[in-house]
């Protein structure tokens, strides 16, 4: 039995994931972990909120509510629609952890004892006011180069000219609107990743294995122009984790936070001391995934996440534990994914453009979007989501090959023979020939999940619903049972046991379609196909079954339509 730790992205706590945001991170993170668990090993599926930084003080602010408030009630707002779309995380934490902080500081003050953090004084904007430092996005102001009269420090969202807050004319607070600003020197911590330059070189040369888009993007930051960079790991902010270096105060950083990108990432490891914590563990429950000398060396660790996080994840994070000269577990596999487009355009969280989680849920059942979102992940390229391709993947694969073969199997065999798996018939070559193509299919698809090739997995999958049409529209049994009921009853035997055999290869990707097939073979029998032929006899003669409800009702062009114009823009 292996031993597999497995994470998300952790999404930012602001406001509701789209559909584009699922599929890059948490839902083939899943499909992943439950292929794990149905091969009978051990998992720890982690994902959290990532829940400091500006745009979570900023979406507070929106909302009228105290920032701690506020991500207290989105984390419950995820999690209940996590739970919808059937993500089987161990645990979903929170990056606003008292672990998180713990593990933050203590990591901070081993990267300071290993001289690679460096104190800077910069010169930042401060706001009388507010009484506080003002990052580049709460300050606003008039473009120099267009005028518009609300361009941020940081960027004029007008005519997307890169600013510095000290180019804005007649510059004001975002917060109160105050003009009394000024210019005060201020102190920051850097990480110096420079330093470990060839150590993360070597490291990411010796993951020959790696997709190429995931080490292109490391070694782009790794050897471009001036290579890595040292970078700003804190913030003058009052919402993160207060800068300290394990226990102590940190001379000179009063009233500082740690930047979100710093702490975000330790919250994987901080998640699963959460997890120990929810479950009654002690310490040891966590630290033997985690820590090499603890027990986590034969752990593999695979991290999920789409393309703009890849730079975080094979240098800073990296760094980080690496830096710390302690024994943390580093990642062995990241999987990255390209962007999912939206029906023409982009996904716009500000538009409001595009499908979002709830909403998916609120017309449609999770397996649903978790076929279609699978099935086209953007794996080498970046993917659209059309209505069109929803509607023609859904009512083909899901309603005309699976939904179909078992409701055709079930109701034939009930009106023939009754609600048991018929008794009698020997199987010939045409079952022979099927088992043995079904094997070949299964062996491969089992390569592809083990590979997180998530879409030639969807395809295979598919073939293998396609293998029992097929058979079945060959076999003929409602024919065969005119003149030979008895090789009939074999071929219906076969069938419904290739329905328990279906429940158990889609579950990690279709699960309560799994799950109602499964109850409706009565059965408790999960295990994995490793023998086909012996996994073709579960169900035995005389086993009753029932017949399930339609497993999948078909898009009409109306439906369509009218989701089409719902979700065309700004969202209510
Ligand atoms: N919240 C980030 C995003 O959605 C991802 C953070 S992943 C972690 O892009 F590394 F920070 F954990
Ligand atoms: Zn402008």
């Amino acid at each position: 039995m292996a031993r597999h730790l497995i994470t998300s992205a952790i999404p930012y706590i602001n406001g509701i994931k789209h559909l584009g945001n699922l599929v890059g991170s948490q839902l083939p993170a899943d499909l992943f972990a439950r292929f794990q668990r149905a091969r009978g090993h051990e998992v720890l599926f982690l994902c959290s909120t990532d829940e400091h930084g500006t745009p979570a003080e900023l979406a507070a602010a929106k909302a009228g509510e105290p920032v701690a408030d506020y991500c207290a009630r989105m984390h419950k707002v995820q999690a209940e629609i996590a739970k919808g779309f059937r993500l089987s995380f161990d645990h979903f934490g929170r990056s606003s952890s008292p672990q998180n902080h713990k593990l933050t500081q203590h990591l901070a003050g081993k990267l300071y004892e290993a001289g690679l953090i460096e104190e800077v004084t910069e010169k930042q904007v401060y706001s009388n006011a507010d009484k506080r430092f003002l990052p580049d996005r709460y300050i606003e102001g008039t473009c120099p180069n267009c005028g518009y009269d609300k361009a941020r420090g940081d960027q004029c969202e007008n005519c997307t000219k890169q600013l510095d807050p000290t180019d804005l004319l007649e510059p004001r607070s975002a917060i109160s609107g105050s003009t009394d600003l000024e210019v005060r020197e201020t102190k920051h911590l850097f990480l110096r990743q420079s330093q470990m330059r060839d150590t993360l070189n070597a490291w990411i040369d010796s993951k020959t294995d790696w997709p190429v888009l995931t080490t292109s993007i490391a070694r782009k930051w790794l050897n471009d122009g001036d290579g890595l960079q040292d970078r700003g790991i804190t913030r003058d902010l009052d919402w993160g984790i207060p800068v300290k270096r394990g226990d102590e105060d940190w001379p000179g950083m009063e009233g500082k936070v740690f930047y979100v990108w710093f702490d975000a990432p330790i919250e994987y490891i901080a998640c699963a001391a959460e997890w120990a914590e929810a479950n009654g563990l002690d310490s040891d429950a966590w630290e033997r995934w985690w820590r090499t000398e603890r027990g986590a060396e034969d752990v593999r660790y695979t991290q999920f996440m789409g393309k703009d996080n890849v730079p975080f994840h094979t240098l800073s994070f990296p760094a980080t534990l690496m830096g710390s000269g302690e024994d943390w577990k580093l990642v062995d596999y990241i999987k990255s994914f390209n962007y999912l487009n939206y029906d023409g355009g982009q996904f716009s969280t500000s538009q409001g453009r595009g499908v979002f989680m709830d909403q998916a849920l609120d017309i449609l059942p999770a397996d649903y979007w978790r076929w279609w979102l699978l099935s086209h992940a953007p794996e080498s390229s970046d993917a659209e989501f059309t209505w069109e391709n929803f509607q023609a993947s859904v009512n083909k694969d899901l309603a005309d090959v699976l939904g179909n073969f078992v409701s055709r199997v079930t109701k034939f065999c009930r009106s023939k023979f009754g609600e048991v798996v018929p008794d009698a018939g020997e199987m010939g070559a045409r079952e022979t020939a099927l088992i043995d193509r079904l094997t070949t299919r299964i062996r491969a698809y089992e390569r592809h999940m083990e590979a997180m090739e998530v879409r030639k997995s969807a395809q295979e999958l598919r073939a293998i619903w396609v293998e029992g049409n097929e058979y079945l529209q060959e076999a003929a049994p409602w024919a065969t049972f005119k003149e030979d009921p008895e090789t009939a009853a074999m071929q219906i035997r076969l069938a419904l046991n290739l329905i328990r055999l279906y429940a158990v290869l889609s579950s990690p990707f279709i699960p309560d379609a799994a799950k109602t097939m499964q109850a409706a073979m009565q059965t408790s029998d999960d295990s994995w196909p490793d023998d086909v032929p012996t996994a073709l006899t579960s169900l035995p003669p005389g086993h009753a079954f029932t017949v399930p409800e339609v497993l999948f009702a078909k898009i009409t062009d109306d439906q369509r339509e009218e989701w089409q114009a719902r979700f065309s823009g700004t969202r209510d």
